[in-house]
């Protein structure tokens, strides 16, 4: 393929991946934007495979590859449910930063960059290397205990190092020594020196990476997730400058921007500051979660418990309704029979709304996805900023399986993990029923004042289950 035609193809991706991205913004377009992002895909892998940069002989190592990642990709689309995909997706970050780590290490030992660059360019190819290894290194490793961290196999408590501000600012320095010693040496593909250097600052921004993520509590797990995402952007760009591949610099450019986007709309969501995100172990020093509370405000006092049939009645005589699932809605797979009841009670002119915490499950839109899924109409799911100053009209709000995103003390309690993040206020509505099976704690490990309320109802039980009762109790 002609150099001129494998630009234009590239130039073809770009638009393609732009539109995507744009796609992908709203429900309604996601669709769209899905095939958008496929098409260009493609194309952009076909021109780069038969593009001036890959030699016949190239091919069957490339194929052979494509097999195994197709393979792997197809199985892993098949067997991961829908609430392990934020672990997958943090999987797949780090598949990126140790991708950025290898071709780093590859292009320094590579006999022909050796050969091929001299002067200015040599030392602009070190600083790409030295660049893409240190990005890449960062995110395999922050996306490795983020990906342990969503699994449940490493504690969701921030690991809080005396003086971690300061470890964090010499690990800078030395990275930055290192990366000096290795650009000055000036010999890629030789040399005993640089490639200790490179060595010294790979370990450097894998134990940074490791520190960056162990310091995060779990509430504020969500905007690591998107964090990592940007950081891997940032990785695929700098491979891009390390392979000379112009496509894959602009799309590690668009995953990086719109994955800093993102993270700074995740931060405002959260009312925390972007910059102490990137610094590590934000919004966690006032806040380890306390054992069962939030330091301050221990909840007391007593629950009350509600029957399916007696939520059922509670919703017959409602004029005005609000549903607020959480990740317990994703876990029971209960937005089938939370379709069914809004269409029952929808018909019997019940207005019934749903309300979308932007953290609400274990990933970005991860309600939207399980709500549209189920044909929830869309022009009746709000999101939390659109819907909070309703409650107080609302006859009922119906939490399905969630318990952060309506926790009262993120407002009452200073000293809580939470505190300062805004929530669903469901317990202003007139009467509201929390659906989980026990009184435990949601993911940031705090208790939840809400349950404890006089106008608030406790229905106990699997989400999808209790939600069957109440569906034939309001047939029947
Ligand atoms: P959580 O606070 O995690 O609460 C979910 C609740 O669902 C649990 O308390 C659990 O209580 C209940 N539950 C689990 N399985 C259930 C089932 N089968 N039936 C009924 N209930 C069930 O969820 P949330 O309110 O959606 O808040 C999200 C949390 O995840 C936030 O802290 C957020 O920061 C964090 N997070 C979010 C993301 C993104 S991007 N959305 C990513 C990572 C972390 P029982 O065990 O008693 O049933």
């Amino acid at each position: 393929m002609a150099t001129g035609l494998v630009t234009a193809s590239y130039i073809v991706a770009t638009i393609l991946f732009i539109l995507s991205l744009g796609g992908l913004s709203n429900p309604e377009s996601s669709r769209r934007g899905n095939l958008y992002g496929i098409i260009g895909m493609a194309l952009a892998v076909l021109a780069t495979v038969f593009g001036p940069q890959v030699t016949p002989a190239g091919y069957p190592w490339i194929i052979g590859a494509m097999i195994v990642g197709a393979s792997v990709g197809l199985y892993a689309s098949r067997v991961v449910r829908m609430t392990q995909m934020p672990e997958l997706v943090a999987l797949m970050h780090s598949l990126v930063g140790l991708a950025a780590v290898f071709v780093g290490f590859a292009n320094f030992i590579d006999p022909f960059a050796a050969a091929h660059f001299t002067g200015a360019e040599k030392t602009i190819h070190a600083i790409e290397i030295y660049v893409g290894v240190l990005i890449g290194a960062i995110t395999f490793s922050g996306s490795v205990i983020a990906f342990g961290k969503l699994a449940g196999r490493i504690s969701g408590k921030p690991v809080l190092l005396p003086g971690r501000h300061l470890l964090n600012l010499a690990g800078l320095l030395l990275a930055i020594a290192f990366g000096v010693t290795f650009v000055r040496s000036n010999a890629i593909g030789a040399g005993t020196m640089p490639l200790l250097a490179l060595l010294a600052l790979t370990a450097i921004a894998l134990l940074f990476g490791v520190h960056l993520v162990m310091a995060i509590g779990g509430a504020d797990m969500p905007v690591v997730v998107s964090m990592l995402n940007s950081y891997s952007g940032w990785a695929a760009a700098a491979t891009g400058f390390m392979l000379s591949n112009d496509l894959l610099i602009v799309t590690g450019a668009l995953v990086g921007s719109s994955g800093a986007i993102l993270s700074y709309i995740m931060c405002r969501a959260m009312n925390r500051s972007f910059l102490a995100v990137i610094a590590g172990g934000f919004g966690t020093d006032g806040g380890v979660p306390a054992a069962g509370a939030g330091a301050g405000a221990a909840p007391a006092g007593e629950v009350t418990p509600i029957t399916a049939a007696e939520t059922a009645e509670l919703l017959r005589e409602a004029k005005r309704v609000i549903i607020v699932p959480g990740y317990g809605m994703a876990v029971a797979q209960a937005q089938h029979t939370v379709y069914e009841i809004t269409r029952l009670l929808r018909d019997r002119g019940v207005n019934v709304r749903f309300g979308i915490h932007p953290v609400a499950g274990r990933m970005p839109g991860h309600m939207n996805v399980l709500l549209a899924e189920a044909k929830v109409p869309y022009d009746i799911v709000f999101e939390m900023d659109e819907l909070n100053a309703d409650f107080p009209n609302t006859d009922v709000a119906m939490v399905i399986g969630a318990n952060d995103i309506v926790n009262p003390a993120a407002q009452d309690d200073p000293t809580s993990p939470i505190a300062g993040m805004p929530v669903l206020e469901v317990w202003k509505a007139k009467i509201s029923v929390v659906m989980k099976r026990s009184m435990a704690s949601g993911y940031a490990g705090v208790d939840n004042p809400l349950f404890y309320k006089e106008n608030n109802r406790m229905l106990f039980g699997d989400a999808k289950k209790m939600l069957d009762e109440v569906l034939a109790a309001l047939k029947g």
